[in-house]
């Protein structure tokens, strides 16, 4: 059996459409949605996801706003625009890239973000509305996870879901997805034994570990819904997964490719989040 590859880019420009047309609508209410990014310091990777996410905000029609602090701004400073933020009515979501410089803590960053405003779902209170399956700003990257198994055709419920990584960020809330979507789930980690074994087992199996090639063909069995989510740099400049890709598709069922599976997706939920927040909760402005 070879792999159907999962084209996250296509599902991500679908998803964006439908966006779209959502935010005409909207904005004939009156309601723009508007996105801010804040960017601390000149992190080269970051400064490059946070023009990509401006640049994906002006294609589907959401007013954003990147605001560029220098890294040796207090924390206090931070927290004093985030105010700002939470009270501006144009501004119906608030991203702050991490990572952020050593003196500050990310903990009360987030934590100062309101809730109805968390388009990243990294705020506790969105962590504990995750958890309870309470409708909420889902975290971009796992929601976007779901979407593509989704729309693979696969049934996940009653399925065996096998997560590899346990990071706040994907690991822990995507086996709460799955979870939700009625799968089993089982969740490994650096510490677990005989993990071929257990990711042999899985129908579904996503794996977070950052680790390049850290998943080989004797880790998956055939038909498989292989999701990657790994983006490693080699020392070639070859952007590269978790998964040793040529030796994994021809065994799985479906695989998402590095790049080109996952990325696209996350990004397009956080315009979706956005949506979301300014649906839920927005004003028509003057
Ligand atoms: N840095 C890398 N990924 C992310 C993300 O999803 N959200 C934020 N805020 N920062 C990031």
């Amino acid at each position: 059996m070879t792999a159907s590859i999962i084209d996250g880019k296509k599902v991500a420009q679908e998803i964006r459409a439908q966006l779209t047309d959502e935010i005409a609508k909207l904005k004939q209410q009156g309601i723009q949605p508007g996105l801010a990014v804040i960017l601390v310091g000149e992190d080269p990777a970051s400064q490059s996801y946070v023009r990509s996410k401006a640049k994906a905000c002006g294609e589907v029609g959401i007013y954003s706003e990147v605001i560029r602090m220098e890294a040796s701004i207090s924390e206090t400073q931070l927290l004093d625009t985030i105010k700002q933020l939470n009270q501006n009515p144009n501004i119906h979501g608030i991203l702050v890239q991490l990572p952020l410089p050593a003196h500050i803590s990310e903990k009360a960053v987030i934590d100062a973000i309101s809730v109805e405003k968390d388009v990243d779902g990294f705020h506790p209170i969105s962590v504990g509305n995750l958890v309870i399956g309470s409708d909420a700003l889902l975290p971009c990257t796992p929601h976007g996870i779901i979407e593509l198994i989704k729309r693979t055709g696969t049934q996940i419920a009653g399925k065996h879901a096998v997560v590899v990584g346990r990071s706040n960020i994907v690991g822990k809330p995507v086996s709460m997805l799955l979870l939700h979507e009625n799968a089993t789930v089982t969740m490994c980690h650096s510490r677990t034994n005989n993990l071929a074994g257990i990711t042999r087992q899985a129908d579904i199996l996503v794996v977070a570990v950052g680790r390049a090639g850290f998943i080989g063909a004797e880790h998956v069995s055939p038909g498989t819904v292989v999701i990657d989510v790994g983006t490693n740099r080699l020392e070639s400049g070859k952007l590269v997964g978790d998964v040793k890709f040529d030796e994994v598709a021809p065994i799985a069922g479906h695989i998402t490719p590095v790049p080109g599976g996952v990325g696209p997706m996350t990004i397009t939920m956080l315009l979706a989040n956005t949506v979301k927040a300014a649906k839920l909760y927005g004003r028509p402005q003057k």
